[in-house]
């Protein structure tokens, strides 16, 4: 461990919630309390939607409790079925949610910047069972929408976007939810903007709307009907409660990461061997939840598990989101998309990326001292 530079003397982790006030919280808890309601459709659910509908600039929009079960009831509104090319750099639900709905995921390479899937390569490998594209806003940056929707219109495919991280993303001041046929948001408390667990869709079309309404209460139509078999995906009035205030949070937290990305771009720009955040044209709007780099050993003299390591001497603790890729789980190894050297790109980012501590609650000062920590590494 370095001589000159201290460690922090509480744990520096990648991520903390925002919490709302604790009297915001009383106040509206009073509301549910007078209501007597507390899930199935409710006044705060009601008002949620509507907020939500007009702040992310979409035509239609479902809550859900959790963002896995809203992708899963993506799937079953859009009958997906057969095989889906889907992205192995996302989180352990992308894929997952695939299987869950019977489907099998068939893993395309990603793009070295964006490190999302690689638009080019979709098309190679479509075959009559493909029915489906799952694309993943990693980190919140734009997926090739064009070139997505251009490769699904070609041959009559559904074009689904996990954008788990995308809260807020906009291309063209269009919000990120007005592209491919559904896409899926997180309000998980680590996010950017949270209802402690939650999701939602969002899409442009309203049969949709009523079917996935449908969907996630147990396919009940009314007293006497039930007529799709469908599960308990509903978001509770305590959860749209939180995701009222947080909507008056989200702007503020969003500036903060914002300034302290800056200082993560100025300290660490032009460090051989470290990638920046991929930078992305002046059209598109980013949410700026994450801050991520790449570590090249070659170049830094230092590998990501030899930082990731000793962040913890100073008691830093980055994350190797995603590491491993999901191709590499157990449980998806044997797909023959999934076998050693064919993602070349994915491999070599899942061994290279780190996600650094970005949160608004903390300072710029921490910031300096993470990157002089990174840098003190160097050999
Ligand atoms: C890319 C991605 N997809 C899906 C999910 C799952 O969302 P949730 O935790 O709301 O179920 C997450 C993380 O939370 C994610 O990061």
């Amino acid at each position: 461990m370095s001589k000159e530079i201290q460690g922090f003397s509480a744990p520096i982790y990648v991520t903390k919630p925002v919490f709302p006030t604790i009297e915001e919280v009383t106040a509206k808890l009073e509301d549910i309390w007078r209501a007597e309601w507390l899930t199935n459709n409710g006044p705060q659910h009601a008002m949620l939607e509507k907020e939500l509908t007009e702040y992310l600039k979409v035509p239609y929009l479902n809550l859900f409790n959790n963002g896995t079960i809203a992708l899963m009831v993506a799937c079953q509104s859009l009958r997906l079925m057969g095989d889906v090319i889907t992205t192995p750099f996302t989180f352990a639900a992308t894929p997952h949610v695939l299987s869950w709905n019977n489907i099998r995921p068939i893993f395309c390479d990603i793009d070295p910047v964006t490190m999302n899937i690689d638009a080019e390569k979709i098309e190679s490998m479509i075959t009559p069972q493909t029915t489906a594209i799952l694309a993943v806003h990693v980190f919140g940056t734009p997926c090739d929408v064009e070139k997505i929707q251009k490769v699904a219109d070609k041959y009559g495919l559904r074009v689904v976007y996990d954008a788990a991280h995308a809260f807020g993303v906009e291309i063209d001041g269009k919000g990120i939810g007005n592209f491919g046929d559904i896409s899926m948001l997180s309000f998980h408390a680590t996010k950017l903007y949270h209802t402690v667990e939650g999701g939602a869709l969002v899409h442009k079309d309203a049969n949709l709307k009523e079917r996935i309404d449908l969907l996630k209460n147990f396919g009940i139509k009314n007293e006497e009907e039930v007529v799709m078999p469908g599960i308990n995906g509903k978001m509770n009035e305590v959860q749209a409660a939180i995701g009222r205030i947080m909507l008056g949070y989200v702007e503020k937290e969003r500036e903060k990461r914002i300034a302290l990305g800056k200082i993560y771009d100025e300290e660490l720009g032009g460090v051989p061997g470290i990638t920046l955040m991929p930078k992305v044209e002046e059209h598109v709007r980013l949410n700026h939840q994450y801050y991520v780099i790449r570590i090249d050993e070659e170049k830094f003299g230092r590998s990501r598990d030899y930082v990731y390591d000793h962040f913890k001497e100073y008691n830093v603790f980055a994350r190797k989101y995603f590491h491993p890729l999901c191709s590499e789980y157990t449980c998806y190894r044997q797909l023959s998309s999934a076998a050693p050297g064919q993602l070349p790109v994915a491999e070599k980012v899942g061994r290279e990326v780190l996600s650094m501590p970005m949160y608004g609650k903390l300072e710029a000062e921490d910031v300096r001292k993470i990157c002089g920590i990174l840098k003190s590494f160097q050999a």
